[in-house]
Protein backbone atom coordinates (compact mmCIF):
# COMPACT_ATOMS: atom_id res chain seq x y z
CA UNK A 1 0.00 0.00 0.00
CA UNK A 2 1.36 3.41 -1.09
CA UNK A 3 1.76 5.91 1.96
CA UNK A 4 3.17 8.35 -0.26
CA UNK A 5 6.64 9.91 -0.04
CA UNK A 6 8.00 7.02 -2.41
CA UNK A 7 7.31 5.11 1.28
CA UNK A 8 5.12 1.63 0.91
CA UNK A 9 3.57 -0.86 4.17
CA UNK A 10 3.74 -3.97 3.06
CA UNK A 11 2.93 -6.97 5.88
CA UNK A 12 6.15 -8.47 7.48
CA UNK A 13 8.38 -11.13 5.33
CA UNK A 14 10.40 -13.93 6.43
CA UNK A 15 13.76 -12.40 5.13
CA UNK A 16 13.50 -9.13 6.59
CA UNK A 17 15.61 -9.72 9.38
CA UNK A 18 18.64 -8.45 8.26
CA UNK A 19 17.18 -4.71 7.21
CA UNK A 20 15.14 -4.93 10.28
CA UNK A 21 18.91 -4.72 12.21
CA UNK A 22 20.03 -1.87 9.83
CA UNK A 23 17.03 -0.16 10.20
CA UNK A 24 17.38 -0.56 14.23
CA UNK A 25 20.68 0.47 14.47
CA UNK A 26 20.32 3.79 11.85
CA UNK A 27 17.40 4.25 14.29
CA UNK A 28 18.94 3.63 17.91
CA UNK A 29 18.87 7.05 19.36
CA UNK A 30 16.13 8.02 17.92
CA UNK A 31 13.89 4.86 19.30
CA UNK A 32 15.89 4.67 22.53
CA UNK A 33 13.65 6.87 25.10
CA UNK A 34 10.38 5.35 23.53
CA UNK A 35 11.02 1.88 23.46
CA UNK A 36 12.48 -1.22 26.42
CA UNK A 37 16.35 -1.04 26.87
CA UNK A 38 17.78 -3.52 23.89
CA UNK A 39 20.95 -5.35 24.41
CA UNK A 40 23.57 -5.32 21.98
CA UNK A 41 22.62 -8.71 20.49
CA UNK A 42 18.97 -7.17 19.37
CA UNK A 43 20.48 -5.19 16.81
CA UNK A 44 22.21 -8.40 15.01
CA UNK A 45 21.11 -9.76 11.98
CA UNK A 46 20.79 -13.53 13.49
CA UNK A 47 18.70 -11.69 16.60
CA UNK A 48 16.24 -10.28 13.99
CA UNK A 49 16.40 -13.31 12.11
CA UNK A 50 14.93 -14.74 15.00
CA UNK A 51 12.80 -12.24 15.94
CA UNK A 52 11.10 -11.87 12.63
CA UNK A 53 10.42 -15.95 13.02
CA UNK A 54 9.03 -15.39 16.35
CA UNK A 55 6.72 -12.36 14.97
CA UNK A 56 5.56 -14.47 12.04
CA UNK A 57 4.11 -17.52 14.03
CA UNK A 58 2.16 -14.99 15.79
CA UNK A 59 0.51 -13.85 12.62
CA UNK A 60 -0.03 -17.34 11.31
CA UNK A 61 -1.76 -18.48 14.92
CA UNK A 62 -3.83 -15.19 14.78
CA UNK A 63 -2.17 -13.62 17.69
CA UNK A 64 -0.99 -10.52 15.62
CA UNK A 65 -0.73 -8.59 12.34
CA UNK A 66 3.15 -6.87 11.38
CA UNK A 67 3.49 -4.47 8.75
CA UNK A 68 6.81 -2.67 7.76
CA UNK A 69 7.59 0.67 6.10
CA UNK A 70 9.74 0.08 3.06
CA UNK A 71 11.05 2.71 1.17
CA UNK A 72 12.03 2.85 -2.66
CA UNK A 73 15.89 1.32 -2.03
CA UNK A 74 13.36 -1.44 -0.08
CA UNK A 75 14.95 -0.21 2.75
CA UNK A 76 12.89 -1.09 5.80
CA UNK A 77 12.05 2.50 7.35
CA UNK A 78 9.49 2.06 10.40
CA UNK A 79 7.25 -0.88 11.56
CA UNK A 80 3.29 -1.18 12.63
CA UNK A 81 2.02 -4.10 14.91
CA UNK A 82 -1.36 -5.32 16.21
CA UNK A 83 -0.18 -7.73 19.14
CA UNK A 84 -1.98 -9.19 21.76
CA UNK A 85 -5.36 -9.96 18.97
CA UNK A 86 -7.98 -10.93 21.75
CA UNK A 87 -11.59 -12.47 20.05
CA UNK A 88 -14.77 -13.72 22.36
CA UNK A 89 -16.16 -10.64 23.88
CA UNK A 90 -13.52 -8.31 23.42
CA UNK A 91 -12.42 -8.09 19.78
CA UNK A 92 -9.17 -5.79 20.44
CA UNK A 93 -5.32 -5.37 20.11
CA UNK A 94 -2.33 -3.48 20.85
CA UNK A 95 -0.96 -0.92 18.30
CA UNK A 96 2.53 0.05 18.30
CA UNK A 97 4.66 1.72 15.61
CA UNK A 98 7.99 3.57 14.73
CA UNK A 99 9.69 5.75 11.65
CA UNK A 100 12.70 6.31 11.09
CA UNK A 101 14.21 9.75 12.36
CA UNK A 102 15.20 10.96 8.54
CA UNK A 103 10.87 10.46 7.71
CA UNK A 104 9.29 11.55 10.67
CA UNK A 105 7.03 14.75 10.60
CA UNK A 106 5.78 13.98 7.01
CA UNK A 107 2.26 12.43 7.86
CA UNK A 108 3.72 9.28 7.22
CA UNK A 109 2.44 7.52 10.25
CA UNK A 110 -0.99 9.21 10.35
CA UNK A 111 -1.65 7.41 6.52
CA UNK A 112 0.19 3.55 7.53
CA UNK A 113 -2.08 4.10 11.38
CA UNK A 114 -5.17 4.52 9.16
CA UNK A 115 -4.34 2.08 7.06
CA UNK A 116 -3.70 -0.68 9.27
CA UNK A 117 -6.93 0.10 11.71
CA UNK A 118 -8.71 -0.40 8.21
CA UNK A 119 -7.40 -3.68 8.10
CA UNK A 120 -8.06 -4.80 11.75
CA UNK A 121 -11.50 -3.72 10.92
CA UNK A 122 -12.21 -4.93 7.53
CA UNK A 123 -9.61 -8.24 7.29
CA UNK A 124 -9.22 -9.40 10.78
CA UNK A 125 -12.66 -8.09 12.44
CA UNK A 126 -11.95 -5.98 15.08
CA UNK A 127 -13.76 -4.08 16.85
CA UNK A 128 -11.02 -1.98 18.84
CA UNK A 129 -7.44 -0.66 18.87
CA UNK A 130 -6.00 0.00 21.80
CA UNK A 131 -2.25 2.15 21.90
CA UNK A 132 -0.14 3.15 24.89
CA UNK A 133 1.61 6.74 25.17
CA UNK A 134 4.19 8.33 27.35
CA UNK A 135 2.94 11.19 28.42
CA UNK A 136 5.54 13.22 26.92
CA UNK A 137 5.15 11.76 23.29
CA UNK A 138 3.44 14.43 22.09
CA UNK A 139 4.23 13.14 18.40
CA UNK A 140 2.60 9.52 18.94
CA UNK A 141 -0.30 11.60 20.31
CA UNK A 142 -0.77 13.89 17.51
CA UNK A 143 -1.06 10.59 15.24
CA UNK A 144 -3.41 8.95 17.43
CA UNK A 145 -5.90 11.41 17.39
CA UNK A 146 -5.42 12.27 14.12
CA UNK A 147 -6.62 8.88 12.99
CA UNK A 148 -9.94 8.76 15.21
CA UNK A 149 -7.92 7.40 18.11
CA UNK A 150 -9.90 9.08 21.62
CA UNK A 151 -7.92 9.28 25.15
CA UNK A 152 -9.11 6.34 27.34
CA UNK A 153 -6.91 8.03 30.75
CA UNK A 154 -3.75 7.75 32.20
CA UNK A 155 -2.48 4.20 33.06
CA UNK A 156 0.00 4.79 36.38
CA UNK A 157 3.65 2.72 35.35
CA UNK A 158 1.69 0.92 32.86
CA UNK A 159 5.07 -0.51 30.51
CA UNK A 160 8.86 -0.31 31.25
CA UNK A 161 10.20 2.24 28.62
CA UNK A 162 13.71 2.89 28.62
CA UNK A 163 14.40 0.54 31.82
CA UNK A 164 11.85 2.54 33.78
CA UNK A 165 8.18 1.40 34.82
CA UNK A 166 7.04 4.47 33.21
CA UNK A 167 3.45 6.19 33.53
CA UNK A 168 1.33 6.19 30.11
CA UNK A 169 -1.62 7.44 28.14
CA UNK A 170 -4.47 4.74 27.03
CA UNK A 171 -5.92 5.65 23.87
CA UNK A 172 -8.71 3.78 21.89
CA UNK A 173 -10.52 3.67 18.68
CA UNK A 174 -13.54 1.96 18.09
CA UNK A 175 -13.10 0.52 14.55
CA UNK A 176 -16.64 0.82 13.55
CA UNK A 177 -16.42 4.37 14.10
CA UNK A 178 -15.55 6.13 11.18
CA UNK A 179 -12.08 8.36 11.44
CA UNK A 180 -11.66 11.56 10.37
CA UNK A 181 -9.15 10.03 7.57
CA UNK A 182 -12.60 8.32 6.06
CA UNK A 183 -11.18 4.91 6.52
C1 LIG B 1 5.54 8.86 16.84
C2 LIG B 1 6.03 8.71 15.39
C3 LIG B 1 5.75 7.30 14.92
C4 LIG B 1 5.25 9.71 14.51
O1 LIG B 1 5.54 9.43 13.14
P1 LIG B 1 5.40 10.57 12.02
O2 LIG B 1 5.42 9.92 10.68
O3 LIG B 1 6.35 11.65 12.31
O4 LIG B 1 3.92 11.06 12.31
P2 LIG B 1 3.08 12.12 11.49
O5 LIG B 1 3.98 12.93 10.60
O6 LIG B 1 1.95 11.37 10.86
O7 LIG B 1 2.49 13.03 12.65
C5 LIG B 1 3.33 13.54 13.65
C6 LIG B 1 2.65 14.71 14.32
O8 LIG B 1 3.39 15.04 15.50
C7 LIG B 1 3.94 16.34 15.37
N1 LIG B 1 5.24 16.26 16.01
C8 LIG B 1 6.37 15.71 15.52
N2 LIG B 1 7.35 15.82 16.43
C9 LIG B 1 6.82 16.45 17.51
C10 LIG B 1 7.32 16.84 18.76
N3 LIG B 1 8.59 16.60 19.11
N4 LIG B 1 6.48 17.47 19.62
C11 LIG B 1 5.19 17.70 19.28
N5 LIG B 1 4.65 17.32 18.11
C12 LIG B 1 5.46 16.71 17.24
C13 LIG B 1 3.95 16.63 13.90
O9 LIG B 1 3.93 18.01 13.65
C14 LIG B 1 2.66 15.95 13.47
O10 LIG B 1 1.55 16.72 13.90
P3 LIG B 1 0.43 17.20 12.83
O11 LIG B 1 -0.10 15.94 12.22
O12 LIG B 1 -0.57 17.90 13.66
O13 LIG B 1 1.15 18.04 11.85
C15 LIG B 1 7.55 9.03 15.25
O14 LIG B 1 7.81 10.29 15.83
C16 LIG B 1 8.43 7.96 15.94
O15 LIG B 1 8.79 6.97 15.33
N6 LIG B 1 8.80 8.21 17.21
C17 LIG B 1 9.65 7.29 17.96
C18 LIG B 1 8.93 5.98 18.30
C19 LIG B 1 7.60 6.21 18.98
O16 LIG B 1 7.41 7.15 19.73
N7 LIG B 1 6.63 5.30 18.72
C20 LIG B 1 5.30 5.36 19.31
C21 LIG B 1 5.30 4.84 20.69
S1 LIG B 1 3.70 5.03 21.45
Amino acid sequence: MDLGDGIRLRPLLAGDGEELAAAYSRNRAHLEPWEPLRSEEFFTVARQRQLVAEALRAVEDGRSAAYVLEDGEHRIVGRVNLSDIVRGAFWSAHLGYWIDHGLAGRGLMRRAVDTVCAIARDDVGLHRVQAATLLRNEASQRVLRATGFTEIGPAPRYLRIAGEWQDHVLFQRILEDAAEGGS
